[in-house]
C-alpha cells in the first residue's frame, strides 16, 4: 500500500517539475507567418517565448506592408492576432528603351508578366517577357532595327555603297551594264521582315526577241524602229540613213501614239522614201527597156552587117 502511495507522490512530483520545467522553458509555442507575412530572421533564431515576449513579423518577398503593427505578443500562452497587412509590390511600367512596347494588360504586380515586342522593322533580342520581381522587372531585352542581305545584281549595279547591311526601309536602285535590260523592278526597298519588297531585279542579256518581253511588244518595237529613227536622226541631219541591224533597247522605243507629234520632217522623209522606191523601181524599168532596146538594135545592125556588107560608118 505504501510503495503505491509512493509511486504516485513521485509522479506528481515529476509531473509538478515538468510543469516547472516548460514554464520555465516559455509560455508561448514558436510563432508562424500569416498571408504573406514572415517572421522575421532575428525572430526564427529564438527558441523560447515567454509570457509577454515580442516577435517581429514583416512582409513575404514580393510584398510591402499596408497596414498594421509588425509585432505579435505572447499573452496568456497565446500570441496575439497579426495586424501586419501586406500588399503585392508594384514594379510599375518597365523602364522604356527605343521601339520597345510593352503589354501591361496582366498588370505590374508582383509575378505579373508583360510581353515585350518592337516597333514595325525593329526584332527583339532577349527574353520576349517581363516578369515582375521582388527586386523588379526580370529580361534585358532590347530592339534592334531589321537588315536585309546586302544586294547584288550580276551584270549590273545597285547604289548601296556601304559596307554595312541595308536595313529597314533603306532603298536600292538598280541598273544594268551596257548590254543588258533590266527585268524587274529598278529600285527596291528593305521590308520589315529582312527581304527586299518587291524582289531584286535581274540583268538579262539583250537579244532581238527577249523571252521575257511580250511578243506584241517586239513586234511593234520591229515595225517602228526604222521610222522613228529616221525622223528623230533627220532632225540632227547627222545620219538619214539608220541600219536596222542598230541595236534597239526598249527604253529608247518610242511611245507609238506619240510619235506622230514629232513628224513634221519625219512625214517628208517617209514621203521622200516611198518616192525613192518608186523612182528606184522607176529607173529600173527604163534601164530593162533601155537595155532591152540596145539589145534589139544591136542585133538589127548584125543582120544589116551580113545582108549588105560594111557600113558606111
Ligand atoms: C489568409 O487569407 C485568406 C483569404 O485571403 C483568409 O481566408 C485567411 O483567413 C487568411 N489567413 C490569415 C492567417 O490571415
Ligand atoms: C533572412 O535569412 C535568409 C536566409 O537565411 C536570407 O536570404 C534573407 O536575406 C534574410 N533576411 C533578412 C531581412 O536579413
Ligand atoms: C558599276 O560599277 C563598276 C565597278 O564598281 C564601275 O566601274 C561602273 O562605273 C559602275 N557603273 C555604273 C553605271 O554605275
Ligand atoms: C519607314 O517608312 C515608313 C513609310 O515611309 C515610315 O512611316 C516609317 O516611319 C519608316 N520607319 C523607319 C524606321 O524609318
Ligand atoms: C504613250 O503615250 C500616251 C499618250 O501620249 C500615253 O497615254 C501612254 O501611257 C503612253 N504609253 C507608254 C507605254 O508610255
Amino acid at each position: 500500500m505504501e510503495t503505491l502511495l509512493d509511486t504516485q507522490r513521485r509522479l506528481k512530483s515529476l509531473l509538478l517539475m515538468y510543469l516547472l520545467v516548460v514554464n520555465a522553458a516559455g509560455d508561448c509555442p514558436k510563432p508562424e507567418g500569416g498571408n504573406n507575412t514572415v517572421l522575421t530572421n532575428e525572430s526564427l533564431l529564438k527558441n523560447v517565448f515567454p509570457e509577454n515576449i515580442m516577435v517581429t513579423l514583416e512582409c513575404s518577398s514580393g510584398y510591402i506592408k499596408e497596414s498594421g503593427s509588425e509585432f505579435i505578443t505572447c499573452i496568456n500562452d497565446q500570441w496575439t492576432e497579426s495586424e501586419l497587412i501586406c500588399k503585392k509590390k508594384d514594379c510599375g511600367q518597365p523602364p522604356p528603351k527605343p521601339h520597345m512596347k510593352f503589354d501591361t494588360s496582366e498588370g505590374t504586380l508582383f509575378g505579373a508578366l508583360v510581353k515585350v515586342t518592337c516597333e514595325k522593322g525593329y526584332q527583339i533580342s532577349g527574353p520576349s517577357y517581363k516578369e515582375c520581381y521582388d527586386q523588379g522587372w526580370s529580361g534585358r531585352a532590347s530592339c534592334e532595327i531589321v537588315a536585309c542581305d546586302k544586294p547584288a545584281i550580276a551584270n549590273g549595279n545597285t547604289s548601296w555603297d556601304s559596307g554595312d547591311d541595308p536595313e529597314y526601309n533603306n532603298t536600292i536602285r538598280y541598273t544594268c551594264h551596257e548590254g543588258y535590260t533590266l527585268i524587274g523592278s529598278d529600285t527596291v526597298v528593305c521590308d520589315e521582315t529582312g527581304e527586299y519588297s518587291p524582289d531584286q531585279p535581274v540583268c538579262n542579256e539583250v537579244t532581238r526577241a527577249p523571252a521575257t518581253t511580250s511578243r506584241s511588244q517586239v513586234a511593234i518595237t520591229d515595225l517602228t524602229t526604222t521610222d522613228a529613227k529616221v525622223s528623230t536622226f533627220s532632225d540632227s541631219s547627222a545620219a538619214p540613213t539608220v541600219h536596222r541591224t542598230q541595236t534597239v533597247t526598249t527604253s529608247s522605243i518610242p511611245n507609238l501614239s506619240t510619235l506622230p507629234k514629232g513628224m513634221h520632217d519625219g512625214n517628208v522623209n517617209t514621203a521622200t522614201d516611198s518616192g525613192t522606191v518608186a523612182a528606184v523601181v522607176i529607173g529600173a524599168v527604163v534601164l530593162l527597156g533601155v537595155i532591152i532596146g540596145f539589145f534589139l538594135l544591136h542585133k538589127f545592125n548584125m543582120r544589116r552587117k551580113g545582108s549588105h556588107g560594111i557600113s558606111p560608118l
